[in-house]
């Protein structure tokens, strides 16, 4: 079977500090032809702006060609296909896939299926484990470091994908974690119960403003409002931070504001041109981190 990269779990540390070491080469030389005479399979089964326009502008800057789809109506799964015969059809036509869905568990079951390498561009509330890596790259490019982190997770810990990622690639790097969440919105038991197997202590907390004063990375979050049953609960929550200026007197001088974006009321837009706020820059780092990805699954790098 391929190599595919559908967990952070599939990297080893040393793989995943060697991807951010490619993206580093990709960053300062950002446009190759190592992948002529490649196609690359991009299938979004759920809407995307960054991670589906990033990866295929990182697949057009290694030489790649890109086929696929952001709309499942223009599809024959519209006429019932299978995700299964989606997939097999697919990877006879492609060198890679890379593929969102709103089913979890479904990237892995494809690269069960694909003949070629599947990169899970997130996976319902699963796994989101390319803007892992590009959270860790901008991390890295902001602190000077992985190790010893003070990072403050912020928002909705149920069901945002990207912290679920994060936090499981952090704990190779003896992270120090705050959790801030509503009540309803907290951390599943799952990652606490991971956290607590590797010897990782962290806090929980509601109070955000309470919080920010220690962190080196404040990690904002949306409320997934796409993966609530009862549009009620998220009436509820859905505005229960909004980061401001103000708040932002007390952090430590270092400290970069990250969030995997889209934002909708998390952070004031006046704190976007704060020293702090750093999404628009980690957005970018995403095209770089993508290049690394897709050249070494495909055995270039
Ligand atoms: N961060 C992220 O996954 O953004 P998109 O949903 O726009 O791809």
């Amino acid at each position: 079977m391929p190599k595919s990269l559908i967990s952070i779990h599939d990297l080893t540390k040393k793989e995943i500090l060697h991807i951010l070491d490619v993206a580093k080469e990709c960053e300062k030389q950002p446009v190759q032809t190592i992948l002529n005479g490649k196609i690359i399979a991009s299938l979004f089964f759920e809407p995307s702006t960054r991670t589906r326009l990033s990866f295929e502008t990182a697949a057009n800057r290694l030489g790649a060609k890109v086929i696929g789809f952001a709309d499942i109506s223009n599809t024959s799964i519209t006429k019932g296909e299978t995700l299964k015969d989606t997939i097999k059809i697919v990877s006879n036509y492609a060198d890679l896939i890379i593929m969102r869905h709103p089913l979890e568990g479904a990237p892995r079951y494809a690269s069960e299926i694909s003949s070629v390498p599947v990169i899970n561009a997130g996976d319902g509330a699963n796994q989101h484990p390319s803007q892992t890596l590009l959270d860790l790259y901008t991390i890295l490019q902001t602190q000077g470091r992985l190790e010893n982190i003070n990072i403050n997770m912020v928002g909705d810990l149920k069901y945002g994908r990207t912290v679920h990622s994060l936090l499981q690639a952090l704990s190779h790097f003896s992270p120090i974690f705050t959790f801030t969440a509503p009540e309803e919105l907290r951390l599943p038991e799952e990652y606490k119960n991971f956290l607590d197997k590797k010897g990782i202590t962290y806090k929980e907390t509601s109070d955000l403003d309470g919080s920010l004063a220690d962190a080196d990375i404040l990690y904002m979050t949306r409320v997934q409002q796409e993966r609530f049953s009862d549009p009620m609960e998220y009436e509820k929550v859905k505005n229960v931070y909004s980061l401001d200026c103000q708040m932002l007197e007390k952090a430590k001088p270092n400290m970069k504001i990250l969030h995997p974006l889209p934002r909708v009321n998390e952070i004031n837009p006046n704190v976007d041109e704060n020293e702090h706020a750093y999404y628009f820059q980690q957005a970018k780092n995403g095209m770089f981190v993508r290049m690394a990805i897709i050249s070494y699954l495909l055995g270039f790098k």
